[in-house]
């Protein structure tokens, strides 16, 4: 099976949970399967541009990114988180590869814009391509891609690129059978209760109701991109459990959030609804 892994930042921060997930990686890579490992940069990002007395803004959920945060990122993501996970997994028995946009252009992207709001993204992209063809060389030699949320743009800039929306682009791009976030939380949270499966229309009520908020939506509309675009299924689990990986990626039940595409009427129903 095809599959990209999400990881979220905050997994990164304690090496007993880079560990436990490099691991599963390591079981998953040798049972076969052909896997892209995206990370986040989430709170490890902030505080390093804390430290650099540089100051976090967010529009919709989206890091406004200025050219010295835009320099920053790529020393965090592309520098010490990916080294970090791509140095574990290999060390955890199978041989991984940190790689980010600009590795033979693995990652394009394009300056992202917002409607109905003041003041501009900076460098904020969406990936606009993937270079499959490079992925297939490393699989095929047996080697695990791990991707930092960059992407390259045609004017030679990075681009800042949420790492949700990365992975679900490019589970569409290369046609992942499987999309999996692994994030700090036990799943989708309704209250305390972790909702199992989720549909499109699920998902607007939850937004509606402000019961998601932050980089939830941004998860969630994710989600449903990928969807939309093919991906066969997409969970949403709490990566910090000891085998949540491995149970996310079975056939079997998830011990998160499954989010389910919306059901279209088929034509029959269509046909028969309008009789
Ligand atoms: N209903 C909800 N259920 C679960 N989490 C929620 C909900 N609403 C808001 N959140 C917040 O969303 C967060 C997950 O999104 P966040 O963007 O912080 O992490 P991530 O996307 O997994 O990792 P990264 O941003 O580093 O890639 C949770 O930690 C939680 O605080
Ligand atoms: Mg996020």
């Amino acid at each position: 099976m095809r599959m990209v892994i999400k990881i979220a930042g905050a997994l990164l921060e304690r090496d007993e949970d880079v560990q436990t997930l490099a691991r599963q990686i390591t079981e998953l890579a040798r049972a076969g399967h052909e896997l892209l490992v995206i990370h986040g940069g989430g709170r490890i990002f902030t505080a390093t541009l804390a430290r650099m007395g540089i100051e976090s803004h967010f529009i919709n959920g989206l890091r406004v990114t200025d050219r010295e945060t835009r320099d920053a990122a790529v020393m965090v993501f592309a520098g010490l988180l990916n080294k970090k996970l791509a140095g574990a997994i290999s060390l955890a028995g199978q041989p991984a590869v940190g790689i980010s946009a600009t590795d033979a252009a693995c990652f394009l992207a394009e300056p992202m814009q917002i409607e109905d709001c003041e003041g501009s993204l900076g460098f904020v992209g969406y990936l606009t391509e993937v270079n499959v063809d490079f992925l297939r060389s490393l699989w095929r030699e047996g080697l695990v891609p791990v991707a930092s949320c960059l992407g390259l743009g045609a004017d030679g800039e990075l681009y800042n690129i949420n790492a949700d929306h990365m992975a679900a682009a490019a589970a569409e791009f290369i046609r992942a059978d499987r999309l999996i976030f692994l994030t700090d939380v036990a799943g989708v949270l309704d209250g305390d209760k972790v909702v199992s499966a989720l549909r499109g229309t699920d998902i607007e009520d939850l937004i509606r109701k402000n019961k998601v908020s932050g980089g939830m939506i941004l998860k969630l509309e994710a989600a449903k991109r990928a969807l939309a675009g093919g991906v066969a299924e997409v969970r949403i689990v709490g990566g910090a459990k000891p085998r949540a990986l491995l149970a996310a990626a079975s056939a079997g039940r998830c011990p998160g959030t499954r989010v389910l595409p919306v059901v279209r009427a088929s034509a029959k129903a269509v046909h028969g609804a309008a009789q």
